[in-house]
């Protein structure tokens, strides 16, 4: 199996999976304590059905939206994501190229392997930071300021993690940031020599951003759970997040918004959007979907606020059914992570062509000239 063999989540999925030691493979593919959560992310949009309209001239339609002031050439892009080096030797450098190729944001997580700086030196195209509130509040000024410096467009502070969801998966496989040989993953790092070569071979793993400050999680291994545990302030609060809406002073997201109360909440303390997600299913597990939750919140707040929606999509008509109901862009996680693990920037490349395949291709079939046509009309829910 190859790249060209890779038409969709699925098929990126196994092509990671055969790549990638399973430590790796289950950090991405897992969640949270019986994983329904994750589950439902995707099937919540089976319980809504498009309804096209037809003999609409569409021609070729325009897919182009904007979020954090950026113009982007379609309303997707990849959400921020740890530790990016793990699933390719070239890390969020071949998700940032691959994002700007196709005229849309790369995400970059606090816990990237790349530093800010090096990031704005290999893209011009859109950026958006993702911000963790440290307990050592000189960590979240300083991360703060250098985006400023590299002229990031966007930043979205995570608010679902204040403690580490219970992902099992990574108990069971002793996944840890550095990756760390343990009697269970033993066997699964010898039956992947070329990643193990890769991995050796080029630059050094380190959660890059914060290295100089911690050597946890660089130079001491520690499970996910227990660097979040140790790093992030659980007592984080309004007060907090109004603090860093200032301080950055640009188009800023709360991420992890599930509430219309909270959705309220953040317009009052001056953000721009809000990303409604669950962190992909690895935080809480019982928690509503985002795309069940997405009609009430833009409802309330759709017409003061950019809404984003993160978890579970799949496919193109994942995204049309949330832009109908309200979004302005989807992002995704997992999906474009297996497309990295099945084959770097290529595989992210072509994840986003097809994405932008799909994506077109049903806007025709719907009727819709541009994203804006995607509303109410042209939804039915089941139930
Ligand atoms: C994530 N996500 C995430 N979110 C965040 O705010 N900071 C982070 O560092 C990470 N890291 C991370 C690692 C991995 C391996 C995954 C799969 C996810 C969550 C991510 O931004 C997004 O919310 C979900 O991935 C969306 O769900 P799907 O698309 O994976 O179903
Ligand atoms: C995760 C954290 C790092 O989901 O956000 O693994």
């Amino acid at each position: 199996m190859n790249l060209k063999d890779c038409h969709n989540f699925s098929d990126f999925r196994k092509l990671a999976k055969k790549n990638l030691p399973s430590p790796i493979f289950h950090y991405i593919d897992g969640g949270a304590d019986d994983e329904i959560t994750l589950k439902r992310n995707t099937d919540a949009f089976s319980d809504c059905d498009l309804v096209p309209n037809v003999l609409a001239s569409v021609g070729k339609p325009d897919l182009s939206t904007t979020v954090f002031g950026k113009k982007i050439d379609m309303p997707i892009f990849l959400a921020p994501t740890a530790m990016q080096r793990l699933y390719h030797h070239e890390g969020d450098k071949a998700s940032a190229r691959a994002a700007e190729k196709f005229g849309t944001f790369y995400s970059m997580s606090t816990m990237a392997n790349t530093t800010i700086e090096e990031i704005s030196n290999v893209s011009s195209g859109p950026k958006l930071f993702q911000l963790y509130v440290h307990k050592d509040q000189g960590i979240t000024d300083d991360l703060i300021e250098r985006c400023k410096r590299a002229n990031f467009d966007g930043m979205c502070l995570t608010v679902d993690t204040l403690v580490a969801g219970n992902r099992e998966r990574d108990h069971r496989t002793g996944f840890t940031t550095p990756p760390k040989l343990t009697l269970q993953s033993l066997m699964s790092f010898a039956m992947h020599p070329k990643w193990v070569f890769n991995y050796f071979t080029h630059e050094k793993f380190q959660l890059a951003n914060v290295a100089t400050k911690t050597d946890k999680g660089t130079n001491i291994a520690k499970s996910v759970i227990e660097y979040i545990n140790e790093q992030y302030d659980p007592a984080m609060n309004w007060k907090d997040a109004e603090y860093c809406v200032k301080k950055w002073g640009k188009p800023f997201a709360l991420k992890g918004v599930m509430s219309v109360e909270d959705a309220k909440r953040a317009i009052d303390i001056g953000c721009t959007a809000i990303m409604i997600s669950n962190h992909g299913g690895r935080q809480l597990d019982g928690s509503r979907s985002p795309f069940d939750q997405v009609k009430e919140i833009s409802d309330a707040v759709g017409d003061k606020l950019e809404i984003i929606l993160d978890g579970g999509v799949r496919r193109g008509t994942h995204v049309l059914k949330a832009l109908a109901a309200g979004a302005k862009a989807c992002s995704f996680g997992k999906m474009f992570l297996f497309a990295l693990g099945a084959g770097g920037q290529p595989g992210v490349e072509r994840l986003l062509q097809n994405m932008h395949d799909e994506i077109n291709r049903n806007m025709v079939l719907m009727g819709c000239k541009n994203i804006s046509e995607l509303n109410r009309t042209k939804i039915i829910y089941r139930k």
